[in-house]
């Protein structure tokens, strides 16, 4: 007889293909205590910390999950030293020549969130281009770039009052968020051992499930992806209702 193993990967592939899991955003910490682990310096953790968003990336989208959304740079990050700030721009830039390469390889949307109006001009005409470009593909990947949960609403309220709109409902919000369109996360996943959001997402994850794991983000694998993606499908949603197995 004829044993057929199911790999891990074809595992989660099956899991999200089942539905319920579309959009998966991830909080990536713990690159400066990787680097500090191996006696190395923080950007040494940035840049093994952007190869494993890489990995993690093509991962998710290669079993099937239609959104991901990753952490890059918060409306807070400027306040670390400048040098590290710099490390992590030129990483943002190295990614952004790399993927107006490679995104119809990739078959992926590109987009990143937050308030870019802080770049230069041609960075936003740059990063304009290829999310418009790429729009073809379904799966969409959203690199959280000068985001902040709050400035973001912030960014959403000004626009509904600029529209004239006075009543404004739940609905509207979301159509003016920077995720617009999107499916809010169902899973959120924070690596290196943090329990909390860090301004990530406030609005849009109201019932989203929450993954915490002690793995410090530069060694984040595709292992880990499917340990997150088994446990968010070992989770019973209510989305404030009650479920019919529990009536
Ligand atoms: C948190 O770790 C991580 C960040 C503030 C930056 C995340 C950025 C990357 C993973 C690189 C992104 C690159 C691309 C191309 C998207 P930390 O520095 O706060 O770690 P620590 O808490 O251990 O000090």
């Amino acid at each position: 007889m004829e044993v057929r193993t199911v790999t891990p990967a074809q595992r989660s592939a099956q899991l999200i293909s089942g539905g319920g899991l579309r959009h998966v955003a991830f909080i990536m910490d713990g690159n400066g205590r990787w680097a500090k682990k191996r006696g190395l310096p923080r950007a040494a953790g940035h840049k093994a910390g952007a190869e494993a968003f890489r990995r993690v990336a093509h991962y998710c989208r290669d079993i099937g999950l239609k959104y991901v959304t990753v952490y890059a740079f918060s409306t807070e990050n400027w306040s670390r030293p400048e040098a590290e700030v710099k490390g992590l721009m030129l990483l943002l830039r190295q990614y952004l020549d790399e993927i107006e390469r490679t995104a119809d390889k990739e078959k992926t949307n590109i987009r990143f969130i937050g308030d870019l109006s802080v770049f230069d001009r041609s960075l936003q005409k740059r990063i304009a281009d290829l999310t418009e470009r790429t729009s073809v593909y379904p799966a969409v990947l959203n690199v959280a770039l000068n985001y902040g949960g709050r400035a973001e609403l912030a960014h959403a309220f000004t626009k509904l009052a600029a529209d004239g709109k006075r009543e404004i409902t739940a609905d509207d919000i979301s159509s003016a968020l920077y995720t617009a369109g999107q499916p809010d996360p169902d899973l959120i996943v924070r690596t290196a051992g943090e329990e909390r959001l860090s301004n990530f997402l406030i609005w849009q994850s109201a019932y989203s499930e929450f993954y915490f794991t002690d793995v410090l983000w530069p060694d984040m694998t595709e292992r880990d992806v499917d340990a997150a993606v088994e446990e968010f499908f070992r989770r019973t949603r209510r989305f404030g209702g009650v479920v019919e197995s529990e009536k």
